[in-house]
């Protein structure tokens, strides 16, 4: 079996990268902060609120060419009145908006353009989720390299990702966009992304934004936009560890989330705008609200109108308003009336206009305006390698009975069926920015290609995604009647993930199941190969169906990443970064749960668990098997007490038993046995991605310190609480060995 291990993988794209993974260059705050103010000092009131407003450019999902400004966008921007705009895509259209800016308005300070560029520009790479599946945050970092290089080539200097929020409920559609439901996991991908994109902020780079501050992803029943109510320690040790470590990796951006928190929605939340953000963690970029999450107050019910809104807001740190127009319409007002101060205004439009000079775009305006960079940099084969290297390491092998998988090279017909096998749409994802479908290698193209006439190929449909009609049926088993294997291609469409796409069901939509099961009774060999966006409910499948590889949606190189993994020429690595539940009924349900007072036990009626389901989800978080087999053994700690000040050594022995060479991702958990306040089952603490041979065996090794062990304890203080703990290691959540260590004081 041929693949590029995933360390070379990373030097090598590393290396082809020079210079480009550096550290944010330092920041000459002093020197910054005395052109803003020089700046500040010559502009009038009107021009300092027009910088906090920024609105969509209408006509922006369009192809990258250049068209005229309408008459209304170019008024604004001549007037001061627009600080920012989203959706305005193209060297030459943001350009043209750019010009205006700097000929014709009176300061001429420069626009900044935001975009969504959430899992790619128009190379797409896999989905957040599926990106995290990698367990790879150089991966991640890689792909926001390369995003960020497409991006501001067409112009864009920010986008808004990435996603951090965590999500334990798979109904939420938006779980796709983020890196699932591990605070650990999510800090590691989060802040990978946040130096991808930002890099060293060169003109291929672009401003990240943290986002939806916060607890977005906790919405009551997984409904999007939904009220959150969770305690302030479950917000603190479970949710906002991935913004902070966005801050910590330099994101120059938040943005606020539509969803109240016990009774407070967000963008007019001081506590976290203001106190968490900026005083405790000492954030000092910009904070922009969520599309009209300014105005949804009114909704929320917390204010009366807009203009209350406005001042709410302001008042709370919220810095930039998207699209709200509270801000324009109202703040000169509030001003008059003094509920706002003039100093917290220059306060925010110093925080815009200091992004704006760490863009560089005070000193050239027009950096990343070039048609001649668009032209070169957007879809390039570098940026599709890239691609194709995360989604082969992004899909995650569910189950491979009798050694199923890899397919053998030398199959004489091959069934290529279900409704996503030819589909170039859905593979593309959800927040796709400008992906298009005929860029997208489907399943069928990659198979075709991949087999390269040696296997015939057939194809069938057998129904729609969500449809009722089982018309197709009878062709596709006529088809797999005479195939020798057969790769049936079934999930979830790509809108049926992602923002405003909860679902009530997990199940597979429409019929899909029950084509799968005329499949199965042909008596071929079926693999299964999944697409969507979020964890499923697989009940009939995970019992039936030998081979099952959750492939996520994984972008433009779908197909040939499928291919090269269902032949072996790729051995798939991916671990789940969400815990796949058995029924729908069963979630939320997530690996880092607490204990109870009445652990599940399935002898005793009168504990906590459901009476008509095991204990267990269906595949638990971490899960993901190999075409090869690791054995776990000796687990050892190097010592059984450490003070504070001391640090642990944990080892386990790693060994590859099976036929292929693989890579493994050996997961550190740890228990905190008796807290002041209760802890969570086991937390994860540490993995690592490493290539075994065949046969070889290695020793992994971690390092526990106190600081590991810390939350937010019954005082509210994090801090770590002398006492017993347990360390897991394996390879998932569920199949790990333990040992015990005491910290001491
Ligand atoms: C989404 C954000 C997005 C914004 C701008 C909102 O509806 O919640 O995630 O960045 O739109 O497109």
């Amino acid at each position: 079996m041929k693949y590029i291990p995933a360390f070379i993988l990373s030097l090598f794209l590393l290396t082809s990268l020079s210079n480009s993974y550096a550290q944010l260059p330092h920041i000459n705050e002093k020197q910054i902060a005395a052109r803003v103010d020089s700046v500040l000092a010559l502009m009038t009131l009107d021009e300092k609120i027009g910088q906090l407003n920024q609105i969509s450019y209408g006509i922006g999902w369009g192809p990258t060419v250049k068209v005229a400004v309408p008459g209304e966008y170019a008024q604004m921007v001549r007037e001061g009145k627009v600080g920012s705009f989203l959706n305005a895509i193209g060297a030459e259209y943001t350009g043209e908006l750019q010009k205006i800016a700097l000929k014709e308005s009176r300061l001429k300070i420069p626009l900044i353009f935001g975009l969504d560029v959430i899992h790619g520009f128009k190379t797409t790479f896999p989905v957040p989720l599926g990106e995290a599946a990698t367990w790879q945050p150089e991966l991640a970092e890689l792909s926001a390299h390369y995003q960020a290089m497409e991006a501001a080539s067409a112009g864009i200097h920010w986008t808004f990702s990435p996603m951090v929020d965590i999500a334990r409920d798979p109904r939420w559609g938006r779980i796709m966009e983020g890196s699932g439901e591990d605070p650990y996991l999510g800090s590691l991908m989060g802040a990978a992304r946040v130096r991808g994109y930002q890099g060293n902020l060169s003109d291929l780079n672009i401003i990240a934004c943290a986002k939806h501050y916060a607890a977005y992803g906790a919405a009551e029943a997984g409904r999007d936009y939904n009220t959150v109510d969770i305690s302030e320690r479950t917000l603190r040790d479970i949710y906002l560890p991935p913004f902070k470590a966005a801050l910590d990796a330099g994101a120059q951006t938040f943005m606020a989330s539509f969803n109240e928190i016990g009774g407070i929605p967000s963008s007019g939340n001081r506590f976290l705008l203001n106190d968490i953000l900026r005083d405790e963690w000492g954030f000092k970029g910009f904070v922009v609200s969520d599309w009209n999450s300014i105005g949804e107050m009114i909704a929320h019910g917390n204010v009366p109108d807009l203009k209350h809104a406005a001042e709410l807001s302001f008042n709370a740190g919220l810095d930039m308003d998207m699209e709200s127009r509270g801000y324009s319409e109202f703040l000169e007002e509030l001003i008059k009336e003094k509920k706002v101060d003039i100093k917290t205004i220059d306060e925010s439009v110093r925080r815009v206009l200091r992004i704006k000079f760490i863009l560089g775009l005070f000193d050239d305006p027009f950096r990343y305006c070039k048609k001649e960079r668009e032209d070169k940099n957007i879809m390039n084969a570098e940026v599709k390698n890239a691609s194709l290297e995360v989604a082969k390491r992004s899909f995650v092998l569910l189950k491979n009975d009798g050694g199923l998988l890899p397919l053998s090279k030398d199959l004489k017909t091959i069934a290529v069926i279900g409704p996503l096998a030819a589909s170039k749409e859905d593979p593309n994802g959800e927040w796709a920015c400008q992906g298009a479908a005929e860029d997208v290698t489907s399943v069928l193209e990659g198979l075709t290609k991949f087999t390269n006439e040696k296997s015939k190929i057939l194809y069938s449909k057998g129904c729609e995604i969500d449809g009722v009609s089982k018309e197709g049926f009878s062709e596709a088993v006529e088809k797999a009647k005479q195939a020798d294997a057969i790769i049936l291609c079934l999930g979830e469409s790509r809108n049926m993930s992602g923002e405003a796409y909860s679902r009530s069901s997990l199940d597979l939509p429409g019929v899909q199941e029950e084509l799968a099961k005329k499949i199965f009774d042909t008596g071929k060999p079926v693999v299964v190969v999944l697409m969507n966006g979020r964890p499923l409910s697989l009940g009939w499948i995970d019992e039936n169906i030998p081979a099952i590889l959750e492939t996520w949606f994984a972008g433009t190189m779908t197909g040939d990443a499928v291919a090269s993994v269902l032949f072996g020429d790729y051995n798939p690595s991916g671990k789940l970064p969400a815990t796949f539940p058995r029924t729908t009924g069963q979630v939320p349900v997530y690996y880092n749960h607490k204990n109870t007072g009445r652990p599940g036990n399935p002898g005793n009626r009168y504990t906590s668990k459901y009476f008509d389901l095991p204990l267990t989800p269906l595949y638990p978080f971490g899960y993901g098997l190999s075409y090869t087999t690791f054995a776990y053994n000796d687990l050892k700690l190097d010592s059984e007490k450490i003070t504070k000040d001391q640090s642990l050594t944990v080892s386990v022995k790693v060994k590859n038993t099976g036929r292929y060479d693989g890579e493994e991702v050996v997961q550190l958990y740890v228990q905190d046995l008796v807290g002041s306040v209760t802890r969570p089952v086991k937390e994860l603490k540490g993995f690592q991605k490493i290539l075994l041979k065949r046969g070889e065996e290695k020793t992994v090794t971690f390092t526990l310190t106190e600081k590991d062990l810390r939350f937010t304890a019954a005082d509210m203080k994090f801090k770590s609480e002398p006492g017993m703990f347990k360390v897991y290691a394996g390879t998932n959540s569920a199949d790990v060995k333990e040992a015990k260590f005491e910290l001491t004081e």
